[in-house]
């Protein structure tokens, strides 16, 4: 039985610190916090997306709510259920995609391997071979799925594990970088079954470094940064957040601090980011559209005789490079 909540991932205050050893000869033990103080609801059916630069703590967080980690620190509840107590109850009701290389058995077949998962999932037994038939079909393993996995390419490998991870038809999946190592075509296949699953009620949180794929994807996107959650909104919310669903971009050789002081106190403009572009400055202008005035903006500049202006829409991936820079200054 679900529980009733309409959301299926709650988490306060999470930490995670892990302890290794450094050095050769003197060894010195050092503690790094994954996760330092994360909150995060993610509601039923939502596609919730989890980006954020490596080490950032995506696979850590991932790890505990699919409780194969144990939090240091604060709870998690997924699907109503305390993963620190109560992982055995969580665990048939979730999927888990981690990728990579391991996980899978290489001297049988990509079948042999569903089945043996199946068997431990407890799959009623009357129903194995055709729901092991449906998930092969569905990630497109059919032809291969009588080859022993040490042939798989790593897209194949990719896509066992996600057919492992729906053989049970969980209600929330969780997928770690899903796209990982396919080629564009495998990986767009990939994106429409998520959505597909999405559309049919599946709840799922991804990681991935993919700005579009998350763009394109997600309800809604966490940007996790050292290990904290920096924001949490949808795609358009996150444009807002940094000051603007409009860029403009400005390059010339040269402006001075007078110029870039003018145009941070224009009207309809909310940020003024600039950064070397070889031999050129390029001003990057977060702006509202409606509220800004194009004419005002180039009075507010010196004459440049190779002054390059272009107009275009806040990406994604330039909030998150905002917000995760932000963080990295604070
Ligand atoms: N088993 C471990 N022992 C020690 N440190 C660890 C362990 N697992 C993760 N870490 C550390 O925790 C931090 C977060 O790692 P994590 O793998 O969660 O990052 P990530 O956001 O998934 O990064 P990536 O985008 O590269 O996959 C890193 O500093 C990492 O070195
Ligand atoms: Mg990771």
């Amino acid at each position: 039985m679900l529980p009733s909540s309409s959301d299926v991932i709650e988490v306060t205050k999470l930490t995670r610190s892990f302890s290794s050893r450094k050095g050769f000869l003197f060894q010195e033990k050092v503690a790094t916090d994954a996760l330092r103080g994360v909150d995060l609801t993610v509601h039923s059916g939502e596609l919730f997306g989890l980006l954020g630069p490596n080490g950032a703590g995506k696979t850590t967080l991932t790890k505990i709510l699919s409780t194969l980690l144990l939090p240091t620190s604060g709870t998690a509840r997924v699907l109503g259920r305390d993963v620190s107590r109560e992982g055995a109850a969580i665990r048939p009701l979730i999927g888990l995609v981690l990728g990579g290389e391991r996980g899978l058995y290489n001297r049988v077949s990509g079948r042999e391997n569903l089945r043996y998962f199946a068997d431990l999932y407890g799959l009623p037994s009357g129903s194995v071979t055709s729901r092991i038939r449906e998930v092969l079909d569905l990630v497109g393993l059919t032809e291969a799925a009588d080859r022993r996995v040490e042939e798989y390419s790593r897209g194949m490998k990719q896509k066992l594990h996600l057919a492992r991870g729906l053989l049970h038809r969980p209600p929330l999946l969780f997928l770690d970088e899903p796209t990982i190592g396919l080629d564009p075509r495998s990986a767009r296949e990939l994106r429409k079954l998520v959505r597909t699953l999405s559309s049919e009620g599946v709840s799922i949180f991804l990681t991935t470094h993919y700005m579009f794929e998350a763009e394109e994807l997600c309800h809604r996107i966490g940007i996790l940064a050292h290990g904290q959650m920096v924001a949490c909104d949808t795609p358009s919310g996150l444009q807002r957040l940094v000051g603007g669903e409009g860029t403009v971009e400005l390059e010339s050789r040269e402006f001075d601090d007078v110029e870039l002081s003018r145009l941070r106190s224009l009207p309809g403009v909310s940020r003024v980011l600039q950064e070397p572009l070889g031999t050129h400055l390029r001003v990057t202008l977060r702006v509202r559209p409606g509220q800004w005035d194009p004419d005002a903006l180039r009075g507010a500049l010196d004459p440049h005789p190779d002054l390059f202006v272009r107009e275009r829409r806040t990406t994604l991936e330039d909030a998150y490079l905002d917000l995760v820079e932000q963080e990295v200054a604070a």
